[in-house]
């Protein structure tokens, strides 16, 4: 087994982050818990201690620069040299082409893609010196189009092509890349979703299962133990690969 067991979440207080984080832990990672408001992240760092696991919180947004290079440090620092990123933070803000606002654009670009860019700036030296790493990105079934999402639906398209050449530019120094693309997950923003329409929760979810091949829909877990997988020693062979987690196909 590698000896560099220190991973970062992002978004990790609550939701998919909150149970990848929890998930990586059991498997025995130190887990920086990464969140916009570092109390946030409370519950999440309380349920991996409680487990017996290690896990540190920090207050950071991941589309400010300066705040991501003191929170890595932080993390390297109080828990040891990050090798395992998971780029989950995200948001929507969701409307037809015609009333999308260009702060709407802006602000879901900027925490999916440069986000998502910033961190792994920021953490890949630690995984070159090491010889080794693991980033996964959170992309969606969005990615494929959805209407009312021209934001998200890009952004998540976006990451696709920064998983596929990032895992090109690293490989070479023992860190894989690749993505998890959900399709509708049980969380807080699916929830907003069905707000925003007007439609009852469990009524959103029963439709949504009812298209869906498995029959159901989709737990933050069944995402943290994708990403479980490709941060496995044994998965250093599988790099640059989109793996859609939505109880079916898609292409
Ligand atoms: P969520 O809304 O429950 O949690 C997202 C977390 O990200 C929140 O704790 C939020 O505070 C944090 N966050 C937002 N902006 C941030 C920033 N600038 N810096 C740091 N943290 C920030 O969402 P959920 O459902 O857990 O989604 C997690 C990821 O999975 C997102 O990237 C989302 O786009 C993606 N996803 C979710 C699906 C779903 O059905 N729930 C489907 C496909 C993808």
């Amino acid at each position: 087994m590698t000896q560099h067991r220190t991973a970062i979440v992002t978004g990790a207080a609550r939701g998919i982050g909150a149970a990848i984080a929890r998930r990586l832990a059991a498997d025995g990672f130190a887990v920086a818990v990464l969140d916009l408001d570092e109390t946030a992240c409370a519950s999440t760092v309380d349920a991996i201690t409680a487990s017996g696991g290690h896990a540190f919180a920090v207050g950071v947004d991941v589309a400010d620069e300066q705040a991501v290079a003191a929170a890595v440090a932080r993390v390297a620092t109080e828990l040891d040299a990050p090798t395992v990123l998971i780029n989950n933070a995200g948001i929507t803000r969701d409307n037809l082409l015609f009333k999308l606002s260009a702060d709407d654009w802006d602000s879901v670009m900027n925490v999916h893609l440069r986000g998502s860019f910033l961190m792994s700036r920021a953490v890949q030296s630690h995984m070159v010196d090491a010889g080794w790493g693991r980033i996964v990105n959170l992309s969606s079934v969005s990615a494929l189009g959805n209407r009312g999402q021209a934001n998200y639906s890009a952004a998540k398209a976006g990451l696709q092509g920064f998983t596929k050449t990032l895992s090109i530019e690293l490989g070479r120094f023992g860190v894989t890349v690749n993505a998890v693309a959900p399709g509708f997950i049980e969380s807080d923003m699916t929830a907003a979703t069905a707000a925003r329409m007007g439609v009852d929760f469990d009524d959103f979810k029963k439709a949504a299962a009812a298209a869906i091949p498995v029959n159901r829909v989709g737990q933050p877990e069944d995402v943290a133990a994708t990403v479980s997988f490709f941060v496995r020693d044994e998965a250093g062979f599988v790099s640059g690969q989109v793996l859609y987690v939505a109880g079916g196909p898609r292409d």
